[in-house]
């Protein structure tokens, strides 16, 4: 097949992952195709990640609509325009925290909306030839790991959160779509990742920041939970191999097989950005808070990623100390782009340029 030349429609493509995906594959040799963003635009949403793409590929290659995935008759409009071969469902409330204290999005977005674009899916294919739904999900659905074992493929779905529990509903729902219509699907079970462009909610640009802004390093419990840590860019490859190769009706889980412990992971980062800025070691040290925890903390996760080793040849290629070390540096080259989005500078932006589409 020729995947050169496809149609993509990537929902969430504003996000962290969907960004660096989108980035990924413009700069792929064997991809020369047609991208389709849509994005609700919230406050995880913002088009500055795509800047580079948009100024040389907008209304060529590369579109972008601010769609909400909940509504379907916008849903059927873009289907319409763009008639896609491929879909690659990156769109969700994403973050544990907010799950937590506002569970309502993430049942509209994550569930109704995957719902949606299913079903949009299975009426707008006239057929299934050379189509495919690929479901960006996450290994919390397997639920949480003691201090041995791995999660695989077929780890019995135990999920703790509001969050895990709707990606866990969705994945239900894509699987369904195969063995109900047909459907041609995958789905990707992926750890935690991290890079350029994360949200400062999450642990890692969390820390760089407060580091950065010498304020308090909050970490939850004891800081022992442990999480399988896999660079962005890692992550774009693999979906990209199950875009390409991947067999129809499948789940590959996707890993870092780099499990550390929360509180190693600052304590890295305190050292590393110390030693950028010519202090002591243990300067920022001083600024690590042990906080409430999270309720109902996962432990630990680990992935098992035998299959899509043997089977799609994947492996991660960018080390943690690599990965870390250019994350940092992205963000200490990008101040201005975590200042726009700690202060909500992009959103004045987004409402000027997409406020009333
Ligand atoms: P993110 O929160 O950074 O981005 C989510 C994007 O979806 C944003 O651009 C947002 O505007 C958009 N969005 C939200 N609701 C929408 C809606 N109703 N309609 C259209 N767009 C909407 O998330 P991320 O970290 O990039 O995660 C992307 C996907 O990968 C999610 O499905 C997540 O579950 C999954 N995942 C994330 C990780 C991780 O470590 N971040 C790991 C495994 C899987
Ligand atoms: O495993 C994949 C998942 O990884 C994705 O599906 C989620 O979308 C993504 O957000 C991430 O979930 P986590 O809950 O593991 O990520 P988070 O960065 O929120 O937290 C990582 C760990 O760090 C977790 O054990 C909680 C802890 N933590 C987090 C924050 C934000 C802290 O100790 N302090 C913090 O301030």
């Amino acid at each position: 097949m020729n995947f050169c030349k496809k149609k993509i429609l990537i929902t969430g493509g504003c996000g962290f992952i969907g960004s660096n995906f989108i980035n990924y594959l413009f700069s792929k040799d064997d991809f020369n195709g047609i991208v389709i963003n849509i994005d609700k635009l919230t406050y995880a949403g913002n088009p500055e990640n795509l800047k580079e793409i948009s100024e040389k590929h907008l209304y060529s290659k590369y579109f972008f609509e601010k769609v909400d995935i909940t509504n379907y008759k916008k849903l059927e409009q873009i289907f319409n325009k763009y008639k896609p071969d491929t879909i690659v469902h990156f769109a969700a409330e994403s973050h544990v925290d907010r799950s937590i204290t506002g569970p309502a999005e993430f049942i509209y977005t994550n569930i109704v909306g995957t719902f949606n674009l299913l079903e949009c899916a299975r009426k707008h294919w006239d057929n299934y030839a050379g189509k495919l739904f690929h479901h960006v999900s996450t290994d919390e659905v397997y639920g949480s790991l003691g201090n041995v074992g791995q999660f695989f493929e077929n780890t019995a779905y135990d999920p703790h959160s509001p969050y895990s529990a709707s990606k866990a509903s969705s994945d239900h729902l894509v699987n369904s779509y195969y063995h109900s219509y047909d459907l041609p699907v995958t789905i990707s079970n992926c750890s935690n990742n991290y890079g350029p462009f994360q949200f400062p909610e999450k642990l890692i640009p969390v820390m760089i920041n407060n580091i950065l802004e010498e304020i308090e390093l909050p970490v939850y419990g004891k800081g022992l939970n442990v999480r399988d840590w896999l660079y962005v860019e890692d992550h774009c490859r693999a979906i990209w191999g199950i875009i390409k190769k991947g067999r129809l009706g499948e789940t590959y889980n996707i890993g870092g097989e780099n499990e550390i412990r929360n509180i190693d992971i600052v304590n890295i980062l305190c050292e590393k950005i110390s030693e950028i800025m010519g202090k002591d070691k243990d300067h920022f040290k001083k600024l690590i808070t042990y906080v409430k925890d999270r309720p109902g903390h996962d432990w630990r996760y680990a992935i098992n990623m035998d299959k899509i080793k043997y089977e799609l040849g994947f492996k991660p290629s960018v080390t943690f100390e690599e990965g870390i070390t250019k994350t940092i540096h992205w963000y200490l080259n990008n101040k201005n782009w975590i200042e726009n989005v700690k202060s909500g500078e992009y959103r004045n932006w987004i409402n000027k340029n997409y406020g009333d589409r």
